[in-house]
């Protein structure tokens, strides 16, 4: 500040040719932000010769305040334009960026799609749910007693081989991963009124290698009915309208003598599938039969009133063959692409 200049038509213009160039080269409102705190600020140079006034003899002053207060003039002018024709730019830059195009068609967010073990759980559920049956539920992790002994399994049965059966330490717990879902038989048995109707979908574990066709861990659906004079009619009739409900009217069942402990007599539960790839045919689907006498003893009720039926098939098997999936492990993948291509429905 001390080296302001003389206040004379020279230093005055100078002062005023600087500020205008500083103006005219500022070409955004930060630059120009800069350029009025250097030029037109109460410390700028003109503002300093201004103040000069003060000392100029008082004959002179017109013509002095005249000469700064023109010069002061013009640059405010100058810097009102430049602000305005920034300002004006500015805001048609932020429009243009700010354009929507209203037509464009959007990207559809990717929508999460449900599992199609969840869905097929859900489905066979209905089926049976619409006919006033229950849904029961039992653990995973379960006691032999509930897999195998009250099943009606020898103590010597080959399925309680270890190469079989998820055995769970220590050996004293008698625990094991349940390798079917039937033990919710005998607890839907032992824990509800009769007469018990249930469908109990769930995860159940055995010592297979994983590839294309075996999984360790797989789900079935049980079914159990347990009523006064139940026959083997019943247990046909029941099983035909859930094929047909899962694979259409032309859906056929056809059971072929086997043996289960728990069941007696004991079927292998075929369904003739009319849509199969490679054209119609028979393909295994299940196991059924009467439930064995042994089993509603060891669950208090009195074969000599009460007579049952049960039932069990894979899920995974089951949409296998019926959507036609060549690899098992795709269940446990748990790509989103294997789960959209079933929609949300099954
Ligand atoms: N639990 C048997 C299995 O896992 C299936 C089955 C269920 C058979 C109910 C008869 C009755 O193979």
């Amino acid at each position: 500040m001390s080296d302001t200049p003389e206040l004379n038509e020279e230093s005055v213009r100078a002062a005023a040719d600087a500020a205008l160039a500083a103006i005219a080269a500022a070409d955004d409102s930060a630059a120009l932000k800069a350029v009025r705190a250097e030029h037109l600020g109460e410390h700028s140079l003109l503002a300093r010769l201004n103040a000069q006034l003060r000392n100029v003899p008082s004959d002179q002053k017109a013509v002095y305040g005249k000469l700064v207060g023109g010069a002061r003039g013009r640059v405010n002018q100058a810097f009102a334009a430049k602000e305005q024709e920034i300002s004006e730019a500015e805001a048609a830059a932020q429009l243009r960026a700010e354009t929507l195009d209203v037509t464009a068609i959007p990207v559809p967010g990717r929508v999460g799609a449900r599992h199609p073990l969840t869905l097929i759980q859900e489905r066979v559920a209905d089926v049976f749910v619409g006919m006033g049956w229950e849904v029961a539920e039992g653990p995973e992790l379960e006691s032999e007693w509930f897999n195998f002994d009250a099943l009606n399994f020898d103590e010597d049965h080959p399925a309680r081989a270890m190469q079989d059966t998820f055995f769970v330490d220590p050996v004293g717990s008698h625990l094991v991963l349940r390798t079917h879902t039937s033990p919710v038989q005998v607890r839907s048995l032992l824990e509800r009124e009769l007469p018990v109707y249930v469908v109990a979908p769930g995860r159940v574990y055995r010592t297979d290698e994983l590839d294309a066709t075996h999984l360790p861990v797989f789900s079935q659906i049980e079914g159990l009915a347990v009523d006064k004079g139940l026959t083997m009619a019943h247990l046909r009739g029941t099983l035909e309208h859930f094929a047909r409900v899962m694979f259409g009217s032309e859906a056929k069942i056809r059971l072929r003598p086997n043996y289960f402990p728990f069941t007696e007599p004991s079927a292998e539960l075929d369904i003739w599938h009319p849509a199969a790839k490679g054209g119609p045919r028979w393909i295994e689907w299940g196991g059924c039969g009467m439930v064995n006498a042994n089993v509603l003893r060891a669950t208090g009720v009195d074969p000599e009133v009460y007579s049952g039926f049960a039932f069990g098939m894979g899920l995974e098997r089951t949409l296998q063959f019926r959507n036609d999936l060549s690899d098992m492990r795709d269940f446990l993948e748990g790509d989103i692409r294997f789960s959209q291509a079933f929609g949300m429905v099954v």
